[in-house]
């Protein structure tokens, strides 16, 4: 099976970050205040009209290595019966294509912990200290991935 990244809608993804990022989390609704930035792109993997895969990333200064031109990315999911198959990291792949067009000098992300092995596998690395997540009451901390 090839699978394709695609730029699509937020509503064509917000079924499966929902179903994904909000499991078993007090927060129940998976809107972004960034997902009305500008700039916003929303990736997907389409599989039979239906989203596979997803991540959301805009232009946002990061906390960890201000004043530097940065991209941010959100809401990175992939459905549950396709974790470990290689999704993700087309949306990475994707998503730093992106970055390299805004000329961004890092990518970063808020990583819950327990996807900490993933950032790391695709080159980010954890900066700071960690943190609780209000809507997942899940430990995380910052990564950043220098380009
Ligand atoms: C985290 C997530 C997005 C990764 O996507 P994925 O499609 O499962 O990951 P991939 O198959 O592309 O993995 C790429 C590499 O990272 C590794 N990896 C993936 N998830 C990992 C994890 N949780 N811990 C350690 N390594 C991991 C894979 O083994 C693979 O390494 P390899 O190239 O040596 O084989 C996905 O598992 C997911 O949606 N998890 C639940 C939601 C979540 O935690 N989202 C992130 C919020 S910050």
């Amino acid at each position: 099976m090839t699978y394709e990244v695609s730029r699509v809608e937020l509503a064509d993804i917000m079924p499966l970050r929902v179903a994904v990022l909000r499991k078993g989390t007090p927060a129940t609704d998976c809107n972004y205040p960034e997902d009305s930035y500008p700039d916003v792109v929303h990736f997907g993997i389409i599989h039979e009209g239906t989203a596979i895969a997803t991540s959301t990333w805009f232009m946002k200064e990061c906390p960890e290595v201000p004043n530097i031109s940065a991209i941010q990315l959100k809401g990175m999911a992939v459905a549950e019966q396709l974790q470990g198959a290689g999704l993700g990291a087309l949306l990475i792949d994707a998503g730093i294509a992106l970055a390299n067009e805004h000329q961004a000098s890092v990518a970063w992300a808020r990583a819950r912990d327990s996807a900490m092995g993933f950032y790391e596998r695709l080159g980010f690395v954890s900066t700071g200290d960690g943190f609780i997540d209000g809507p997942t009451a899940m430990p995380h901390h910052i990564v950043v991935r220098t380009l």
